[in-house]
Formats: structure tokens, C-alpha cells, sequence
């Protein structure tokens, strides 16, 4: 027999690690032998610590949130034979929630053992590598081209153009490296999958690297996600002894290895070419582009440098094929997006569904609106570059180029709820000063123009010359917008002008505050 009790990060901070010990304890104590499973989480956090249990006729019964003292009461209540009681949710599929998503890159995560290697293949897991091997490399790269997918980590770049260029470079050494240094603020999918599945990115890096030609992969993650570098260590070993990593991938003629490396804690190791200099043992400071990754990456070799997401749902379009992936989504959005809801949300979570949803959908119906019970004021979706959107903007379909529109980014798909008592002004210094801490320092209105933007937005905040100075931060957002090398300067303008644009009153203009 086998119960669940989820080692992913976010069900650990809610007691998990307590809960787990409490029923071993309570096994030890009743003489029982059952398994106790460390899976992912499902992705409803506000069910957490979300126990799952396997009954003796094989169905599978949730019970949630669970304290310690819960435990001998609920093995009381005959939770083992999946019987009801006040934290019973019967099966956690059918909790709507959970229901109305269309997991294509988790459907795995919180159902299996996730550093089992037998679990991953008994659910369907290297399928994917076993097609890619019959096709070949370039095959493999239509394939995933044809799928429609772009790159999750936030620009939304067609990856198998990027796989395409890699691919196009004469034969040498080439790299796979894998972007988890997810530093966005409300965004958790790239370690969930990474503590949920992680056999499902290593096996989409291993498809990557014998697609393009390249033997040695890179995970980059970043030094805050301790569950998931152990999660994708272990894998990386089974993987590799089972042979699936190493010489002769799965039988085939590609050789294929990883690594999992450790960042250090700095946001702009997220960009791209500062985390190669990362990788490679220096500070990481922000190359200029060209030469792209792609021709010059890692080592000065060809690179494709993917999100965890991106490279995670490649084994999917290859089981499935590029059709079933593109026949869903919305423009050129294909496929599905695991979207984070987080902040002041009562249902807060991971969900993954096809393109195409509204904001107001995810916010209001999916999320159920703010975990206070205030009305909600803003959202910001992307990341702490991404827009603040009003409910005015709440008709905005989940798609690249919609947001785009209106001046906003979907980024890496994290959406943080704040309800009527933000004060925007605040937050669009707060965007000022997280640029300002975490610039690398290279470019001058990146560097300087946070600085002043800090100092000219408290100046408006104190009600000092608002209009003189509110015309000063415009004009160095769009300094910043235009001058800066990278996305950090060139986005933090997102948070400052849509907080400007949308909630004028909260900086003295058109209110009665105004001078
Ligand atoms: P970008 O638009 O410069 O590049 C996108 C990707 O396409 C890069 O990997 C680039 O090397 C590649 N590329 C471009 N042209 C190519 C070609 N012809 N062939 C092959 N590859 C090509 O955007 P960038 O600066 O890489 O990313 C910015 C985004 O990062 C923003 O949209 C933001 O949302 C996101 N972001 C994500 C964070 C996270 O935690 N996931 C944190 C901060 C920002
Ligand atoms: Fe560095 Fe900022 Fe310039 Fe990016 S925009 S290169 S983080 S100084």
C-alpha cells in the first residue's frame, strides 16, 4: 500500500515534512507497512498539505490540508479504505480546480513518484526520446517547430527556430543549457516540475541535444530551489545507470550527459548570456547580443538555451505529435501555458490550461478573487518587469501578442492578485528599486536611470513638484526602454508607467490629492 504526502517545496512550507513524520510514526506505532510516497504537489495550495491515499480497490482518495494532529484521527476515520471525514476531497481530479486544466507538461506532477525512474516510465515517460530516435535530429526539430511552442521563460521565441539555427552550425562540440533560474516574483512552475518531474526535463534535454547535435547539457538552477537540485540530482543518476543518460542514449547512436549546476542568487543570472557567464565561472554580467547564444553560447560553442517549461514540454509534442499540441491555444500562442496564481488569491496555484483564457477567468472564476476578500485593485502578470493590470484589462486573452497590445507581458506566466488597500506609487518604486538592486551594472539607464527613478518617484510620493517630476520619470522609463542592454532595464518601465497609466490617482493626478 502506498499514501502520498508531497515533498515539493511549497507543501513542505505548509507542514509536509511534519505530516510525513506524523504518519510514519503512526505506521511504526499501528504495525502497518505502508509506502510513504514523497510526490509533487497537484498544484492547489490552498489544499496543502494535500495527503493522498491509494485504497485497497485501487482508487485514489485526497484529504487535505493536513496537520500532524490530524493523523491518528483520519487513520481512525478509516482513511485507508478511502472512506469520507471532514478533511476528505474524494478524488483530487474531479476538484474543479483541478478539472477545468488541460495538463499537458504536469500531468505527471503530484500523481507519480518523482524520482522513481520505473513511475515515470509506467506513465508514459520516455516516449517522446524513443520517437525523436526513429526520426533523427532534423526531423525532431521540424517536429517541435511545427508544434508551435516558444520559449516559456518569457520572450516567447519560436524554440524550434533557436533549435534550428543550433542545429545549422557545422558539427562541433555544441550545449544544452536549461534556464531555471526562475527569479520572477509569484512564478513556481519550473520547480515544480523540477522537484514533480524531473525525468520529464532531463529526458526534454536529452531530445534537444540530439536534435541539434549536442552531447553535454547544463541545468541552471538557481541556489534558493534546494528540493529541486536534489530532485534533479537523483534523477540525473537513475537516468544514467539505467541508461538513459551517457553513450549510446537508450540504445540508440547519441550520446547525451548532464550536469546540475548552482546559481548564487542574482536575478540577472535569469538572463540569458549572464547566466552563461555564471555557468562558466565569472560574474555574471550581461554579454551583448550578437553573437546570440545560438552561434557563441556556453564556452563560446553553439547553445540552445532553454526555460525549464520549454524543454519540459518537448516530450509530450514528440509522444503526442507537433498536431496535438498546436491543435490547442490561441494566435500564435500553441499549446498550453502552466499559469501561477499567486498573491492576494484565495485559490492560489499552479494551472495549466490552453492559451486564450482571460485574465478575468484566472482571476476571478479560477482564482476566486483575493484571499482577503477586498475587491481587486491590480494584477501583475510576468514577473517584477511585467505590467500592472486594472479589472478594465481583465477581457485580455492569455496570449503573447494580446498583452503585448496593451502594454503589458505574459513573462513566465506568474499572475500576483493585489486587492484595493496597494498603493500603486509605491509599487512602481518598488520595480525602481528592485532594478536598481539587482542591476548588473553594465549600461548606463539601467544602472543610473533605477537610481534616479527611486529618487524621483519618492519625491512624486511625498507630493514634491508631482507633475515636474512625474514628466522626469516618464522620460527616463523611456530612456530606459529604449537604451538599456537587457530585459531587466528595458522592461522595469512595464510596472512604473501601466501603475502611472492605469491608477493616475494613486500619484496625485485627477484625484483630489492632485496639486
Ligand atoms: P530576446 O527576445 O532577446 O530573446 C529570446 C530568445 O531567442 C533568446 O534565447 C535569444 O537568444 C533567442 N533568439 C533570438 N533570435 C534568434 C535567432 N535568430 N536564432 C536563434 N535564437 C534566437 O529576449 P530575452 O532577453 O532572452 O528575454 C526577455 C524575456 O525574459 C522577457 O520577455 C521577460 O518576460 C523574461 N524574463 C523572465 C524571467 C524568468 O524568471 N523566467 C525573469 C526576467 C525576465
Ligand atoms: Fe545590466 Fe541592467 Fe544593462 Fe541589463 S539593463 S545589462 S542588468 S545594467
Amino acid at each position: 500500500a502506498r499514501i502520498y504526502v508531497p515533498g515539493d517545496a511549497g507543501a513542505v512550507a505548509l507542514g509536509a515534512d511534519k505530516v510525513a513524520k506524523a504518519f510514519a510514526d503512526a505506521f511504526a506505532r499501528r504495525g502497518l507497512d505502508i509506502q510513504i510516497v514523497r510526490n509533487g504537489s497537484r498544484g492547489m495550495f490552498w489544499l496543502e498539505p494535500l495527503v493522498e491515499v491509494v485504497t485497497p480497490f485501487g482508487r485514489r482518495v485526497g484529504y487535505g490540508p493536513v496537520k500532524p494532529s490530524d493523523v491518528e484521527t483520519l487513520l481512525d476515520g478509516g482513511m485507508l479504505d478511502g472512506q469520507g471525514g471532514p478533511l476528505s476531497l474524494g478524488n483530487v481530479e474531479k476538484i474543479p480546480f483541478f478539472a477545468k486544466q488541460e495538463r499537458f507538461t504536469f500531468k505527471r506532477v503530484g500523481l507519480t513518484d518523482p524520482v522513481s525512474l520505473d513511475d515515470y516510465l509506467a506513465y508514459g515517460g520516455y516516449k517522446g526520446l524513443q520517437r525523436a530516435i526513429e526520426l533523427g535530429g532534423p526531423s525532431t526539430v521540424e517536429e517541435v517547430f511545427q508544434s508551435g511552442l516558444r520559449g516559456r521563460g518569457g520572450a516567447g521565441f519560436p524554440t524550434g527556430i533557436k533549435w534550428r539555427t543550433v542545429a545549422a552550425t557545422p558539427p562541433q562540440q555544441k550545449y544544452i543549457v536549461c534556464n531555471a533560474d526562475e527569479g520572477d516574483s509569484g512564478t513556481f512552475a519550473d520547480r515544480m516540475i523540477m522537484e514533480g518531474d524531473p525525468f520529464q526535463l532531463i529526458e526534454g534535454m536529452t531530445i534537444a541535444g540530439l536534435a541539434v547535435g549536442a552531447t553535454k547539457g547544463y541545468v541552471y538552477c538557481r541556489s534558493e530551489y534546494p528540493h529541486a537540485i536534489a530532485a534533479m540530482n537523483k534523477a540525473v543518476l537513475a537516468a544514467r545507470k539505467a541508461g538513459y543518460l551517457g553513450s549510446r542514449v537508450a540504445g540508440s547512436d547519441y550520446d547525451f550527459d548532464m550536469e546540475i549546476r548552482q546559481g548564487a542568487g542574482a536575478y540577472v543570472c535569469g538572463e540569458e548570456t549572464s547566466l552563461l557567464e555564471s555557468l562558466e565561472g565569472r560574474r555574471g554580467l550581461v554579454r551583448a547580443k550578437p553573437p546570440l547564444p545560438a552561434h557563441k553560447g556556453l564556452f563560446g560553442r553553439p547553445t540552445v538555451i532553454n526555460n525549464v517549461i520549454s524543454l519540459a514540454s518537448v516530450p509530450f509534442i514528440l509522444a503526442e505529435g507537433a498536431k496535438a499540441y498546436a491543435d490547442v491555444g490561441f494566435g500564435r500562442s500553441r499549446g498550453t501555458m502552466p499559469i501561477q496564481l499567486a498573491g492576494n488569491v484565495k485559490y492560489g496555484g499552479l494551472y495549466e490550461i490552453a492559451f486564450g483564457v482571460t485574465l478575468g477567468e484566472l482571476v476571478d472564476d479560477v482564482g476566486g478573487g483575493t484571499f482577503t476578500g477586498r475587491p481587486v485593485k491590480a494584477v501583475q502578470v510576468g514577473g517584477p518587469l511585467g505590467a500592472y493590470f486594472p479589472t478594465g484589462l481583465f477581457d485580455t486573452p492569455f496570449d503573447y501578442e494580446e498583452f503585448a497590445k496593451r502594454d503589458g507581458l505574459i513573462g513566465h506566466g506568474g499572475i500576483v492578485v493585489f486587492d484595493d488597500t496597494a498603493e500603486m506609487a509605491k509599487m512602481a518604486r518598488f520595480a525602481m528599486e528592485f532594478c536598481a538592486v539587482e542591476s548588473c551594472g553594465k549600461c548606463t539607464p539601467c544602472r543610473i536611470g533605477s537610481t534616479r527613478g527611486v529618487e524621483t518617484l519618492d519625491k512624486v510620493i511625498a507630493g514634491v513638484d508631482r507633475e515636474r517630476n512625474l514628466a522626469i520619470v516618464e522620460d527616463l522609463c523611456h530612456t530606459m526602454k529604449l537604451g538599456s542592454l537587457c530585459a531587466l532595464g528595458g522592461f522595469t518601465p512595464y510596472p512604473v508607467m501601466s501603475a502611472l497609466t492605469h491608477f493616475p490617482e494613486d500619484f496625485g493626478r485627477g484625484s483630489p490629492l492632485s496639486i
